[in-house]
C-alpha cells in the first residue's frame, strides 16, 4: 500500500464522481494525503464541496485555470493552509463544442486559444505558483493527465490532440526546469473512459468499442486503474521517473496494424 500520509495535494479538475480527478483523490487521501480541491465556477462548486466532505480534512478552493488571478489567490491560499506542498494534480482540460464537433480545418482562432490555454497553459501557470511550495518540502511531483490524441488522429478529438500535443511538451520543458529542485513532472495517457469531458467527443462509444477489441489487454481501463498509476506517479516509489508520458491503456498504444 503506498504512503502518502503527512503530504499535502492539490487537486485541480474534479467535477463530479466520475472525474478521473477525484478518483486520483480518493486514492491518495486513502494512502493519507491531506487534500484541496478546486472548482471553477459556482455551477460546480457544490459538487466539488459534496465530494471534498468524503474526504478527512480536506480544503475547498476556487480556481478557473484560465484566470491568473484566482491561481495566484490559490497559491496563497495553500501557503497559508498547508505551508507547502508535496504534490499537484491537474486535470482540467476543456475545448468549445464547436471544434470538437466541426471538421478540424474549421478550427476557430478563439476554440484554438481556449483549449490550449485551459488544457495546456494552465500546467505551466500553476507549476509555477505550486513550485516555490515543493521547494520548501525539499521537492515534489507533478502530475497531468493526457491522451493519446496528442500523437495519433482520434475522429473529433480535433483541437485537444494539438493541446495534448502541447501539454506533453510542456511536461518535458518542466520536468528539465523543475528538476534541480527535486520537482519531478509527469502525465498518464489514460485510455478512454467515460466522464464529462470525454461525453463532448462525438462517436466516443465507439472508441471504447475500438479499445475493447484491439487493446492487448482486450478491455478498457477502469478509473480506479489510473487512480493507482497516479499514486505511483504521486509518490516515493516514483522519485527518479521525471518527464514521462506513462501510458494507462490496457496498452493499446503498442499496436499499430
Ligand atoms: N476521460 C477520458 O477518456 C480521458 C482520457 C485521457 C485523458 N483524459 C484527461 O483527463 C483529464 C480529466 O478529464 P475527465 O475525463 O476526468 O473529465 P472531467 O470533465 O471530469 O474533468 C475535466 C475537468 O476540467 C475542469 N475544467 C474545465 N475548464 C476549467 C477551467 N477553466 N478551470 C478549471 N478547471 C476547468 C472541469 O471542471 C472538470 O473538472 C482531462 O485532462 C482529460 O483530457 C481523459
Amino acid at each position: 500500500m503506498p504512503d502518502l500520509s503527512g503530504k499535502h495535494g492539490l487537486v485541480v479538475g474534479v467535477a463530479n464522481k466520475r472525474s478521473i480527478s477525484w478518483a486520483i483523490a480518493q486514492a491518495a487521501a486513502a494512502a493519507g494525503a491531506r487534500l484541496a480541491l478546486t472548482y471553477p465556477s459556482e455551477r460546480l462548486e457544490e459538487n466539488v464541496r459534496e465530494l471534498a466532505a468524503k474526504l478527512e480534512n480536506p480544503i475547498v478552493l476556487p480556481c478557473d485555470v484560465a484566470s491568473d488571478d484566482q491561481i495566484a489567490a490559490l497559491g496563497a491560499a495553500l501557503d497559508r493552509e498547508f505551508g507547502g506542498l508535496d504534490f499537484f494534480v491537474h486535470g482540467a482540460a476543456f475545448a468549445p463544442q464547436a471544434d470538437l464537433n466541426n471538421p478540424f480545418i474549421q478550427t476557430s482562432r478563439d476554440g484554438f486559444r481556449i483549449a490550449l490555454d485551459v488544457s495546456a497553459y494552465s500546467l505551466v501557470a500553476l507549476a509555477r505558483v505550486v513550485a516555490p511550495l515543493m521547494e520548501k518540502r525539499g521537492g515534489g511531483s507533478i502530475l497531468t493527465l493526457t491522451y493519446l490524441g496528442s500523437q495519433r488522429v482520434f475522429t473529433n478529438y480535433n483541437v485537444m490532440g494539438v493541446a495534448k500535443a502541447a501539454l506533453e511538451a510542456a511536461v518535458r520543458y518542466l520536468a528539465s526546469e523543475l528538476g534541480a529542485q527535486n520537482i519531478r513532472v509527469n502525465a498518464i495517457s489514460a485510455g478512454p473512459i467515460k466522464t464529462l469531458a470525454s461525453s463532448g467527443i462525438s462517436g466516443f462509444s465507439n472508441i471504447l468499442q475500438v479499445y475493447r477489441d484491439r487493446a492487448p489487454l482486450r478491455r478498457n481501463v477502469e478509473l480506479a486503474e489510473v487512480a493507482d498509476s497516479a499514486i505511483f506517479l504521486l509518490g516515493p516509489a516514483s522519485r527518479a521517473i521525471t518527464g514521462e508520458i506513462v501510458f494507462v491503456d490496457a496498452g493499446y498504444h503498442v499496436h499499430g496494424i
